[in-house]
């Protein structure tokens, strides 16, 4: 078998996993993918594994109870682990709102290949924005436990990075997430 070294010595840098945590609404998925773009361009192996994507195909069993966000996150992980055993820089761009439930995800990496990302924004401001309708929905009851309404969501208290995408422009956001990656 093809080890992670041997894998990364051939891609030209180290994988990494990167798990952004965030609200509905905040800019996980933007961010992400911008940031894969950025990547793309200069020749670093990507993917991004967004949690709406995995929803409509290998988690399409699971809803939003906390056992099911959980079990969610762990496929996500296991996902994540099998392109970072070759060297790929993974993008996970999910709510994940349980600090538990983060810090077990955390526990399943090494700690030189794992950061969290915190993609800060405020309820208000994720509500203001709406794009997928679903706050709008979940305010008026026809969406149940939907995070920062009537599910909880527990900001990261040790993120690796943390993006404000309340105050930061798109563009400086994704230069901070770049850099961090080309760090090392
Ligand atoms: S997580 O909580 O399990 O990490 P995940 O990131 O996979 O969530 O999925 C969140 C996406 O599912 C949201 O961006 C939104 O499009 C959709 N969604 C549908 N119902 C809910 C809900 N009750 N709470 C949060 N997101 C929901």
């Amino acid at each position: 078998m093809v080890g992670k070294s041997e894998w990364e010595s051939m891609n030209g840098h180290k994988g990494k996993v990167l798990w952004f945590t965030g609200l509905s609404g905040s800019g996980k998925s933007t961010l992400a993918t911008a940031t894969e773009k950025e990547l793309f361009q200069r020749g670093i192996r990507c993917v991004v594994l967004d949690g709406d994507q995995l929803r409509s195909g290998i988690n399409r069993d699971l809803g939003f109870t906390d056992e099911d966000r959980r079990e969610n996150l762990r496929r996500a992980a296991e996902i994540a682990s099998l392109f970072l055993s070759v060297g790929f820089i993974v993008l996970v761009p999910m709510i994940s709102p349980s600090s538990e439930a983060r810090s077990a995800i955390r526990q399943r990496f090494e700690p030189e290949t794992y950061m969290e990302i915190y993609i800060k924004c405020s309820i208000e401001e994720c509500e203001r924005r709406d794009p997928k309708g679903l706050y709008r929905k979940a305010r008026s009851g026809l969406i149940k436990q939907f995070t920062g309404i009537d599910s909880l969501y527990e900001p990261p208290l040790e993120a690796e990075l943390t993006v404000d995408t309340d105050s930061e422009p798109i563009k400086q956001c994704v230069q901070a997430l770049v850099d961090l990656i080309l760090r090392d």
